[in-house]
């Protein structure tokens, strides 16, 4: 999984038109298999990702003995086993690229009677589990991971869980599903009080799922001991890849896209909120609900983007997002600030230097800071840059090449498959000149 082998090469210039439907939101295909599998039932969904990221979960719940039909043209069916009727895996867990799996299942396997490993690609055997480890210790569980605190985990079962009330230190939607999760199987009530808004597909979910879950501003609580009925999941198109061409629409000049039945969940549009403060030219048409979720068609058109200081409470809605805005910052006037995003620097890379890294190279006067990053807008070069295996960093680069005044070569892409397959042929569709080949 690992992408060292996959370049991609844009040429500089050229606009981004018509009606896009990017793929589907990768928060609520993990969530759809995970919650259909523990559900008692047959659960449809639609719309899926067929990403590399929501694959691993899905095949982590066969492993565990659910029977799961396609994933077909995103129409998955998952027969739920109950909420104890996971089995054993035969062998480690292989969760790839994927902390979303990780931190989810480190809750959810911490209530099954069996022992369960858990272990992933480079990037995620580097990443932090103690977030999710420690409270679940608190819990009951036993969820054990290498000195430093990073993957394999090995969630030894068969633990009685008590349920907490946690102050979560980090604004993670992670570690507060996570918690929750274990919670169905803890006994009493389950509490995650976040610091700041974080994406609610978990709470909203297991509602739709007909678990009860009580919301009171930034608390979250469920009992465990319920149970799930099966549901009816359509996925819509996720607002975190729908950003790239977001982004691309706005620096292009000459653009006009419609991104179609995009998620538009209050707790994920951050990047809506920090474009239209840029001066961003978006419009919400056709809103409406689908399955507990708002959707909406976005318009986006090209606009003069001005720099802004990043207000802080838009950062965890917009958190998968900085990469594709910064390079909306390296385009627009003047001096764009972003503060209080240091989990930037634990995502699938260090974002903030990477990106840094990879502005630079361009030839733009971008100052990594310890959360966040000042950007200077201005003139972006052609170059050469490394998206470190990063699907973001990849196709938020591939984007810049719309306004660089030469070609951008982008290394180590392969990983834009874990959140975006079919991001080259769309993007080129669209207007973007974009080849992708195996590297030299
Ligand atoms: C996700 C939560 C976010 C996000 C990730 C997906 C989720 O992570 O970055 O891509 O599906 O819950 P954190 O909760 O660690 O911020």
């Amino acid at each position: 999984m690992s992408g060292s082998d996959l370049v991609f090469k844009v040429s500089p210039g050229g606009c981004l038109k018509g009606e896009i439907r990017v793929a589907g939101d990768k928060s609520i295909s993990h969530r759809s298999i995970m919650l259909g599998s523990l559900a008692n039932g047959v659960t449809e969904i639609s719309g899926f990702l067929e990403g590399e990221d929501s694959l691993a979960t899905l095949n982590a719940f066969r492993a565990m003995g659910v029977k799961i039909d396609g994933p077909d043209n995103g129409n998955v069916t998952v027969h739920g086993v109950g909420l104890h009727g996971l089995k054993a895996p035969h062998g480690v867990l292989d969760l790839g690229n994927s902390g979303t799996s990780m931190r989810l299942l480190s809750g959810l396997l911490s209530g099954q009677a069996f022992d369960v490993e858990m272990s992933g690609d480079g990037s995620l055997n580097s990443r932090p589990m103690k977030r999710v480890s420690v409270p679940l210790g608190s819990m009951g569980a036993i969820v054990e991971g290498t000195e430093a605190g990073t993957p394999p985990l090995k969630v030894k079962g068969g633990q009685a869980l008590k349920g907490i009330r946690y102050k979560m230190p980090m604004a993670s939607a992670q570690v507060k599903s996570s918690l929750l999760l274990a919670g169905l199987y803890a006994e009493g009530e389950t509490c995650v009080i976040e610091p700041a808004p974080t994406r609610d597909h978990t709470e909203r979910m297991l509602q739709g799922f007909g678990y009860e879950v009580r919301v009171d501003g930034r608390t979250a609580c469920l009992s465990g001991g319920g149970e799930l009925q099966a549901t009816c999941i359509d996925v819509p198109a996720d607002i975190s890849s729908a950003t790239f061409f977001m982004v691309g629409a706005a620096i292009a000049a000459d653009s006009d896209v419609l991104l179609l039945h995009v998620g538009i969940n209050p707790t994920r549009i951050g990047v809506i909120n920090i474009l239209r403060l840029m001066g961003g030219d978006i419009e919400l048409q056709n809103e409406r609900v689908v399955g507990g979720e708002p959707v909406a068609d976005i318009r986006v058109r090209s606009s003069q983007l001005r720099g802004i200081q990043i207000p802080e409470e838009q950062v965890p809605l917009a958190i998968d997002e900085f990469p594709a805005l910064f390079i909306a910052a390296a385009c627009a006037e003047g001096d764009t600030v972003l503060t209080g995003a240091e989990e930037l620097r634990v995502k699938e890379t260090d974002r903030i230097q990477v990106m840094a890294d990879g502005l630079k190279a361009l030839g733009v006067d971008a100052e990594p800071t310890a959360d966040g990053m000042v950007i200077r807008g201005g003139e972006m070069s052609g170059g050469s840059v490394d998206s470190g295996g990063d699907h973001r960093i990849a196709m938020s680069f591939a984007m810049a090449a719309l306004r660089a005044t030469g070609e951008v070569k982008i290394a180590d892409c392969a990983n834009v498959n874990t959140s975006f397959p079919g991001f080259v042929a769309l993007a080129r569709g669209a207007g973007l000149q974009i080849g992708s080949q195996n590297g030299e």
